[in-house]
């Protein structure tokens, strides 16, 4: 079965959404999501989007702060554009009725690495406010179709699907083919836009849901384009540590508000790793930190201590992560919450400029799965709801400013099942999961070696084997697709880490500690 489109968004995150909002209404925008919205990283943020909205603070400040947490590898061209049109997309989202604590230029929140008070948010439940009123609003639009639980497997290209179509030198992206209950469809649109997210269950802990498998990530990368600095995987300092919950986010803002890390002998240790900063420290110096001292007492988890605040202030202020940590049992004005650092963000992606463009024409990629070149090598907090904001704005007026026409007089084949027979034995799956993710939480972590790198190389190459094999022969399942672009994920992670020889921003390698003074990008193409 075909299905046809102006645009198609696979996505429905921030990214997406907003990209859907802004595209003209005279043009057809099909969204689809692997499972139901509200949906991905997005709906779980809880700190805020940072933006310059108070005449005491600078474009300028924004700048330098983002420069500095991206340990001088920031794109400053890129970045003064994102960071220049943040009030812009604060003034659009309030349009769209998603009026942040902060626009007006004051309470904003403070995170670590922000040297003003610019995280602009709802309490601590910003993604689920603005997940639901961007999905609200989309489902308004009569010409934005949301599409739930249709899986995105592949991209299709001229240069694979439609050879007459094909010009000199030059593919172009005609769609995906899209895994929906049994069938596979295939959609064909003027434009197709990835914004599937990042890519947390590389990791066996990770702050993110489950969808983030970095699927938008392997399809380009598997469709020719390049992947850009996938060794700066971000990990959240402070996730929860429980064994009977997933690893829910406590908020950097609440770090924001006093909160301080303590060790097993009840000391504050940050004194020791950033005593200026503390625990206000960038991202990767206090995860370093943690993971330190975690070693030293030989436990798996150290204590964020909140206690200096009230309990009517925690319910009033983070009813997120209140609710989220007394579920399990704990009450955080008398209780330290235990915490561990988790898979968090994906700063590396699929090598993109601010309005998405790739090298294929007709093909976007946006958000989380892309990478601009804003963060460097480490993201500062809250700018990544700007950016994938930011990016679903100027991808929206880029596509309506430089549409490619219809597809016609093209044949494009259709998805063939060949002699593929359903999974038997879904253990077969199931371990393939769990192995890949404790290779990449062992060996691929906060802090790494080259023997490390190399062992989880080896390992994985095995299992791409494998599942390569499974592909082919198998009846398509989300699963086991999600565990394919793992892989693929996966193995360029590691192949990245191990070209990168330096230390620098999230990217700690034990072999090579000092930081180059020749900044360079870390870039992986299919066949490379
Ligand atoms: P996502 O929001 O992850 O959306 C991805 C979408 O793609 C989903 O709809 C998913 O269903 C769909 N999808 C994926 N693969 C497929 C496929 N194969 N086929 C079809 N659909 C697919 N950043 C901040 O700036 N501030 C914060 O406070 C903040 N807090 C965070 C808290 C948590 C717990 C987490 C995990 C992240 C947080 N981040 C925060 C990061 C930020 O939320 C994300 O980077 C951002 O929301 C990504 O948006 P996105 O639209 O690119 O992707
Ligand atoms: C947080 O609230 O700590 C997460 C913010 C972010 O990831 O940007």
């Amino acid at each position: 079965m075909t299905r046809k489109t102006d645009i198609l968004i696979i996505g429905g995150g921030m990214a997406g959404l907003t990209c859907a909002l802004e595209i003209p209404e005279k043009y057809s925008v099909t969204i689809l999501s692997k499972i139901q919205l509200p949906t991905g990283s997005t709906f779980l943020a809880q700190g805020g989007l940072a933006a310059v909205t108070s005449e005491d603070d600078s474009f300028e400040n924004h700048l330098k702060d983002t420069q500095k947490a991206g340990a001088g590898m920031v794109d400053e061209v890129v970045a003064q554009k994102i960071i220049s049109t943040g009030p812009e997309l604060v003034n659009t989202l309030s349009r769209w009725g998603i009026a942040l604590e902060g626009s007006n230029g004051d309470g904003g929140g403070m995170e670590g690495g922000h040297s003003f008070r610019r995280v602009l948010h709802y309490f601590d439940q910003t993604g689920r406010f603005i997940s639901e009123h961007l999905g609200e609003e989309c489902r308004k639009r009569s010409n934005i179709t949301i599409i739930e639980n249709a899986f995105a497997i592949n991209l299709i290209s001229a240069s694979r699907e439609a050879l007459s179509l094909l010009q000199k030198g030059c593919d172009r992206c005609l769609g995906a083919y899209v895994l929906m209950g049994e069938d596979v469809v295939t959609f064909l649109a003027r434009e197709t836009v990835l914004a599937t997210g990042g890519a947390g269950k590389t990791y066996r802990y990770t702050s993110n849901q489950d969808s983030s498998t970095g699927d938008g990530i392997a399809m380009a990368f598997r469709a020719g384009l390049p992947v850009r600095n996938m060794e700066f995987y971000q990990f959240h300092p402070t996730c929860l540590y429980h064994p009977d919950k997933r690893n829910f986010l406590i908020t950097e803002a609440l770090r924001g508000e006093g909160a301080k890390l303590i060790n097993e002998a009840g000391k504050r240790f940050m004194e020791y790793y950033d005593p200026e900063r503390m625990e206000l420290a960038p991202r990767d110096v206090v995860a370093r930190a943690i993971d330190s001292e975690m070693k030293h007492f030989g436990t798996d988890h150290m204590l964020l201590d909140a206690t200096h605040l009230s309990r009517s202030f925690l319910e009033e202020y983070f009813p997120e992560v209140t609710s989220g940590v007394m579920s399990v049992g704990i009450r955080p004005w008398e209780d330290p919450i235990p915490i561990v650092p988790a898979a968090h963000y994906c700063v590396g992606g699929v090598v993109a400029g601010t309005d998405g463009s790739t090298e294929m024409s007709g093909l976007r990629v946006i958000g989380e799965a892309a990478s601009t070149g804003f963060h460097g090598a480490n993201r500062l907090g809250s700018n990544s709801l700007l950016e994938a904001g930011v990016m679903g704005l100027l991808c929206a007026r880029s596509i309506t400013d430089h549409l490619p026409g219809r597809i016609t007089g093209v044949t494009v084949r259709d998805w063939s099942f060949g002699r593929a027979e359903p999974l038997e034995e879904s253990v077969l799956v199931d371990h393939s999961w769990a192995s890949l993710r404790s290779v990449m939480w062992d060996y691929v972590g906060i802090v790494k070696t080259d023997k490390r790198l190399r062992r989880a190389l080896k390992l994985l190459d095995v299992l791409a084997e494998e599942v390569e094999e499974d592909y082919w022969t198998l009846l398509p399942t989300m699963e086991q697709l999600e565990l394919r672009n793992l892989t693929t994920v996966a193995r360029v992670i590691v192949r990245s880490a191990l070209k990168r020889r330096e230390s620098v921003g999230l990217h700690y390698l034990v072999d090579c500690p000092y930081t180059s003074h020749i900044k360079t990008d870390t870039v992986l193409k299919i066949n490379m």
